[in-house]
């Protein structure tokens, strides 16, 4: 808005000048002279580009940001925290990092993205380097899937060679075509360099729900033992969560080599949501429309959604998705 409103001011500036000059040719060239450099100026301190004005990670920031807003996700924040700052803090790493966030819908696979998008680029999600995918929008018929194929690796190949630190988010994962998968497989792998062009430095994120129904299991496991939540720990879910990922034949990710040849980095499960933390994600939402906390006001949304399993109610089905349009009713 700011370099639009400048702009538009600049060339008002520049159109005076020329009326004012028409009686005076220097005060003309003048003008337009000091227009037409300070619009340079202007536009390279304003346009967004691939450089550390621009891009930069700030680990306290993505780690206050994931302790504000995410909750009930003990083991996603710690694993997405670890694995962002490691990779952003190598000045040489050996491949793009690859992140798959796995669990139902509402669970804060899209806000954990979004917060990792908004700690390394300072336009966040609306940066000209962050480029979002979903297959039912992008790449809806399974029979195209060789022109989206190579629509695809153009667009990842231009996209990291206008800047290496892009980052790529494939939404609805289990949904995209296998073979559209594989494609993007060479990009994801310890090359040098793939056809010139070096991909070291881009982040991939995948965002799926395979795998949601076995984690929400095992999380229903432990709650009917009593245990406490945070003590569910990745090694109960991890191996279990591959497998599952990989033996679904409804899976996206089904017999692509993305898993047997370890390009994806973490594996990052998405535990269900209950009670309280829809009750959080409400509050935490009033707070962000900067509305008076009203905890009444979240339990009434949060009594509103479906839960499961149906007898003890633990796990709401859609997280807190539909937290936002339901807050509108009440507020
Ligand atoms: C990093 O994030 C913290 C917390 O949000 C903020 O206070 C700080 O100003 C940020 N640092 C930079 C360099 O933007
Ligand atoms: C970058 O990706 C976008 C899709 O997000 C695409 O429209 C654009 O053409 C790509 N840019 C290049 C240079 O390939
Ligand atoms: C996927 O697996 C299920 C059972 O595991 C089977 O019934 C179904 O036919 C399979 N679908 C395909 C397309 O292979």
């Amino acid at each position: 808005m700011k370099v639009t409103r400048l702009c538009l001011w600049l060339h008002a500036l520049s159109i005076t000048g020329v009326l004012v000059g028409a009686f005076d040719p220097i005060t003309t060239t003048v003008f337009v002279g000091v227009g037409a450099t300070l619009g340079r100026f202007i536009y390279s301190k304003f346009q967004e580009s691939c450089n550390a004005k621009w891009i930069f990670f700030n680990t306290t920031g993505l780690e206050e940001d994931l302790n504000r807003n995410v909750f009930g996700q003990h083991i996603a924040s710690r694993i997405i925290l670890k694995a962002v700052s490691g990779f952003m803090n190598n000045p040489n790493p050996k491949k793009p990092l690859v992140l798959s966030l796995h669990g139902w819908t509402g669970t804060g696979k899209n806000l954990i993205s979004q917060l990792i998008a908004e700690n390394i680029y300072k336009e966040g999600m609306g940066s000209n380097f962050v480029h979002v995918f979903t297959s039912t929008l992008h790449f809806p018929h399974p029979s195209q899937y060789l022109t989206y194929k190579s629509q695809l690796q153009q667009w990842i190949k231009g996209n990291v060679t206008n800047c290496e630190q892009s980052m790529f988010i494939f939404d609805e994962m289990d949904k995209m075509h296998p073979g559209l998968i594989d494609s993007i497989k060479p990009f994801l792998d310890y090359y040098d360099k793939v056809d010139g062009v070096s991909y070291r430095k881009a982040i991939f994120i995948f965002l799926s729900n395979a795998g949601g129904d076995g984690i929400a299991q095992r999380a229903l496991e432990f709650w009917k033992e009593g245990r406490n939540r945070e003590e569910i720990e990745l090694k109960d879910l991890e191996t279990h969560l591959a497998l599952s990922v990989f033996n679904n034949n409804q899976s996206g990710f089904y017999r692509t080599s993305l898993i047997d040849k370890n390009l994806v980095d973490f594996f990052v499960p998405f535990l269900p949501l209950e009670y309280r933390h829809v009750v959080q994600c409400a509050m935490a939402e009033m707070r962000e429309r900067q509305l008076a906390t009203n905890k009444d006001v979240a339990d009434k949304v949060a009594k509103e959604l479906v839960y499961f399993p149906k007898s003890e109610r633990v796990f709401s089905v859609k997280g807190c998705k539909t937290i936002s349009s339901k807050l509108d009713y009440y507020t």
